[in-house]
């Protein structure tokens, strides 16, 4: 196998390495499952980095490693002390998973090349949930993937195969501890994954992910009482279908101890759910958190709610305060053992939104922010986009809730209104490409979403020097040129495709590539009203009211054009084309420039990467210069077809005389 097929774990020899002596053995007392997992993890990366074979010691004093459980630390389960003496590296932790992460730091440190003796910290995860939604479907087909079709099924089987191991090996290395094994929208046959159908594959996965310390989630239909066993009804209040989710729980969690509960999607583009029965959403989340109580099992339930079936000429409805209006008023009605799951914008997943309004309103319940690392709306890997400046921006968002600690990152780690299930979830970007993620930059993503979820404070460019080290290179000009094309790749993006935060303007359906009216008058509430003078729905207090749904520390904000962020002007305002920004730039002009100049950017980043050949894996930089070549063609089409969109639209030339079609 290749170093690359196995991403960031890639262990890219390095016989030089000046620490090389801690790496000859290791030793524990420990047996758990997690430990063995730690114990070959520490022989195989020895083999790859130094081609040595570390000996398992007998006596902790000869050891290179030591891996103790430590009751004394306060690094919670999941948290651990590395101490690095000149010839002893010591990992400690209070739980068998702390001991796992803190062999794959220590590992990692030295896959990058850096220095571990005199290292002395102790880390402990910022946030309890770190999930993974695979949004595969069990036919072998990925709902929004780009990276091939699943690993986890084909032909509506599940597939264990070396590939299942491997991923769970990434997942914890990255800090991963939960992941969703199907797609949420639960169809073509996945409600079955719940029945003995399933079983005993369902086991084997189960057990191989929490080897790695990864609890497995279901997603699930919301009526699969009426789907499986015929009732006549899935109402969430009706005794017969409570008594059927208590049976499927005790079933489930009876054959899988280690399940961690379900995540579901209900009342939501097409899926059903309580709506059906006169119901709220904590009625049927808190059903089914009723069944899964017993045995500790969690319900993830989804805020992804709005109206797709919106008449385009209605004004008064706006898709982006569904989600406030369909939960808010609920906050502290649901079981202490269901979470909201939330994404981090109010739309879905564009390359600029503002952060959803529901952080912060939710003082008594359980909440994850959602984001999604497959690049559905940022250039479906095949452009670069590098997605940890955007979440990092979610995170550092002040929601101004009252509280000392207002960031998204206090509220979802549970430090703003003491709650302990809360974190981070991102839809993967994975699939059977032998890279993983398709575009090979894309894995920084993957790997990011993980640090980052781990603790929200690593910084943009730290993950992303991280993850070149481990994945592609350790050269320090290589790297350094791989980190500024990862930094800069989302702003380009941005700059060629829909600007000011306006959004969609993609081809429906497969959302790649321009289509300024591909939504407009469809039902999915994705509009933005342009004609010959202005462009955009105003959302404030004046218009659909939306910026009011924020504390008014935000909602002043973005109730004014003049204070709102420019990067969000056509979210929250409808304005003429010839708005003048604080540049002194008219709006249509601010809209022509960045055009130009996205596409030039990306020209610039592919003559970088040219100049990395022979200095990286020969076959990443022959796959990523493939994209760039596609990403150059996108973002021209791009460029193009908005600039000549505005200028149709408004009959406005550009200053600079450029051709506008
Ligand atoms: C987006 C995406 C869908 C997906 C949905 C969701 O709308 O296009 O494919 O099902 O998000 O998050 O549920």
């Amino acid at each position: 196998m290749k170093n690359w097929e196995q991403a960031w774990l890639a262990y890219q020899s390095n016989k030089e390495y000046g620490d090389k002596k801690i790496f000859r053995s290791y030793y524990t007392m420990e047996n758990s499952n997690c430990c063995r997992k730690a114990e070959e993890e520490i022989r195989r990366s020895c083999k790859a980095l130094f081609g040595t074979e570390p000996v398992k010691a007998s006596h902790r004093g000869d050891a290179g490693i030591v891996l103790e459980k430590n009751p004394a630390l306060e690094t919670g389960e999941e948290g651990y002390r590395i101490c690095v003496s000149d010839s002893q590296a010591v990992i400690q932790s209070t739980g068998d998973r702390g001991l796992l992460y803190g062999t794959f730091r220590l590992l990692l440190k030295a896959s990058a090349g850096e220095t571990v003796c005199g290292m002395d910290i102790m880390e402990k995860p910022k946030n309890p949930f770190r999930m993974l939604n695979m949004w595969d479907n069990i036919d072998g087909t990925i709902e929004r993937g780009y990276a091939g079709r699943s690993f986890l099924y084909e032909n509506g089987e599940i597939q264990i195969t070396d590939r299942t191991a491997d991923f769970a090996r990434l997942l914890a290395s990255a800090g991963i501890n939960a992941i969703a094994i199907n797609n949420v929208n639960v169809r073509d046959g996945a409600e079955w994954l719940i029945t003995q159908r399933h079983r005993e594959k369902l086991k084997v996965l189960a057990r191989i992910l929490g080897d790695y310390g990864v609890a497995m989630y279901l997603c699930i239909d919301f009526a699969a009482p009426m789907t499986i066993d015929g009732l006549p009804l899935s109402d969430p209040l009706d005794s017969r279908v409570r008594q059927w989710w208590k049976e499927k729980a005790g079933d489930l969690f009876g054959d899988i101890p280690n399940l961690g509960g379900f995540l579901v999607k209900a009342d939501s583009e097409g899926r059903p759910g309580p709506f059906a029965y006169g119901r709220n959403h904590a009625d049927g989340a808190n059903m089914l958190a009723e069944a899964v109580r017993p045995y500790g099992g969690t319900i993830i339930w989804r805020c992804f709610v709005y109206n797709c079936q919106q008449d385009w000429r209605d004004e008064t409805t706006d898709r982006a305060k569904a989600g406030y209006d369909n939960f808010a008023y609920l906050d502290g009605k649901f079981a202490e053992n269901v979470i909201l799951q939330i994404k981090n914008g109010p739309i879905d997943f564009q390359v600029r939104e503002p952060v959803h309004p529901l952080f912060g309103r939710l003082s008594e319940t359980n909440q994850i922010l959602e984001v999604q690392a497959a690049q559905e709306y940022t250039g479906q890997q095949i452009d670069v986009c590098y997605l940890v400046p955007m979440w990092k921006e979610v995170l550092d968002f002040s929601t101004g809730c009252g509280k000392e600690q207002d960031t998204v990152a206090d509220i979802i780690s549970g430090r703003t209104f003491g709650q302990v299930r809360c974190g981070m979830a991102a839809v993967s970007n994975t699939g059977k490409d032998p890279n993983w993620t398709g575009h090979d930059l894309a894995g920084a993503n993957l790997f990011g979403f993980g640090r980052l979820s781990w603790d929200p404070a690593l910084g943009s460019e730290e993950i992303a020097r991280e993850w070149t080290k481990l994945q592609i290179t350790r050269d320090p000009q290589a790297v350094e040129l791989i980190t500024g094309i990862l930094l800069r790749s989302r702003e380009v993006y941005e700059k060629y495709t829909a600007p000011l935060g306006i959004g969609f303007m993609v081809n429906p359906s497969y959302h790649y590539g321009p289509n300024p009216e591909g939504y407009e008058y469809s039902p999915w509430g994705t509009y933005h009203r342009a004609d010959h003078l202005a462009i955009g729905v105003d959302r404030s207090d004046a218009g659909t009211g939306y910026s009011e749904q924020y504390f008014e520390q935000n909602a002043s904000v973005y109730r004014n054009k003049e204070t709102c962020p420019e990067n969000l002007l056509l979210f929250f305002h409808r304005l003429p084309y010839t708005y003048r920004l604080s540049s002194g730039k008219t709006l249509i002009q601010h809209v022509y420039d960045t055009h130009f100049e996205g596409y030039e950017d990306v020209e610039d980043m592919e003559r970088e990467w040219l100049t990395l050949e022979g200095k990286i894996p020969q076959e990443i930089y022959e796959r990523v210069k493939e994209r760039f070549a596609l990403q150059k063609k996108n973002s021209r089409e791009w460029r193009d077809v908005i600039n000549s969109f505005f200028y149709r639209k408004s009959m406005i030339a550009d200053e600079k005389g450029r051709r506008l079609y």
